[in-house]
């Protein structure tokens, strides 16, 4: 997979936030996916699809493109003008009460979403992993606080996220958050090194959010943020 096939598409009217394209790069290096064609991937928080995109074309399974915000006939207007309106299912419900059938996802995948709806202890327990097939991967990457300033988001934040700066949590505490479970076979969090490079890449697109986002980046972004992975295979 080449990245870089899809610059086209990491435009302001696509992107909302840090290059969400930079960071499934890093998640699927690090973790390659292996599919088949009879495999499933729900892509959760998915916003304007891009992500869901780049994991059809790739691998050549089926996509479920779930996001709150936009709405499902956006995003199918949208599957079907780039050609894959027939791999991806867009879908608009909350993460939180999601309808799928019980284990029906071989991979899940959340970009710069996660954070948002996720922070409860059992929330993996309760409303993902039942969806979640026997050896699934959930791959997910999340803006984050730096592991020395666990704790401190809201006091550190505050001034660049305002109510949401509590959010931004450690690869630690995700650790925690997510939690154990008999089906769980392994779990690794860690700091993402595509940071400098997806803020960058929305810095240019000029969005208005990124903009200001901009402006806090040297004092506050930098210094105290990351962006968390998290891996969790199943048994
Ligand atoms: C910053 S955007 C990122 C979107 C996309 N993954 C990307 O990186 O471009 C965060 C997304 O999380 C979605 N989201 C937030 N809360 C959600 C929830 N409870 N259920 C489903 N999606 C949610 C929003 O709709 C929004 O599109």
């Amino acid at each position: 997979m080449n990245i870089d096939d899809y610059k086209k598409y990491m435009t302001a009217e696509m992107l909302m936030g840090p290059n969400s394209a930079r960071i499934l790069e890093e998640l699927l290096k690090k973790y390659p996916l292996r599919l088949n064609e009879d495999n499933t991937v729900l892509d959760l928080g998915c916003g304007k699809g891009l992500t869901s995109l780049i994991i059809a074309r790739e691998t050549g399974v089926k996509v479920y493109a779930d996001d709150i915000w936009i709405d499902a006939d956006d995003n199918k207007r949208r599957f079907e003008d780039w050609g894959v309106g027939k791999q991806i299912v867009p879908v608009c419900e909350d993460a939180n009460n999601l309808s799928f059938k019980k284990k029906q996802f071989d991979v899940l995948v959340s970009i710069d979403s996660y954070h948002y709806f996720a922070a409860e202890f059992v929330f993996f327990e309760n409303k993902i992993l039942p969806f979640l097939n026997d050896k699934a991967v959930v791959l997910i990457g999340i803006p984050g606080i730096k592991d020395e300033y666990t704790g401190r988001s809201e006091e550190l934040l505050s001034e660049w996220l305002g109510n949401d700066a509590y959010m931004f949590k450690s690869t630690s505490e995700w650790k925690e958050i997510i939690g154990n479970h008999d089906r769980i076979k392994m779990i690794e969090t860690w700091e993402m090194g595509c940071f400098d490079l997806a803020w960058n890449e929305w810095f240019i697109t000029e969005h208005k959010y990124a903009l200001g986002d901009k402006h806090f980046f040297e004092t506050l972004i930098k210094p105290y943020t990351c962006f968390v992975g998290i891996c969790v295979k199943l048994k």
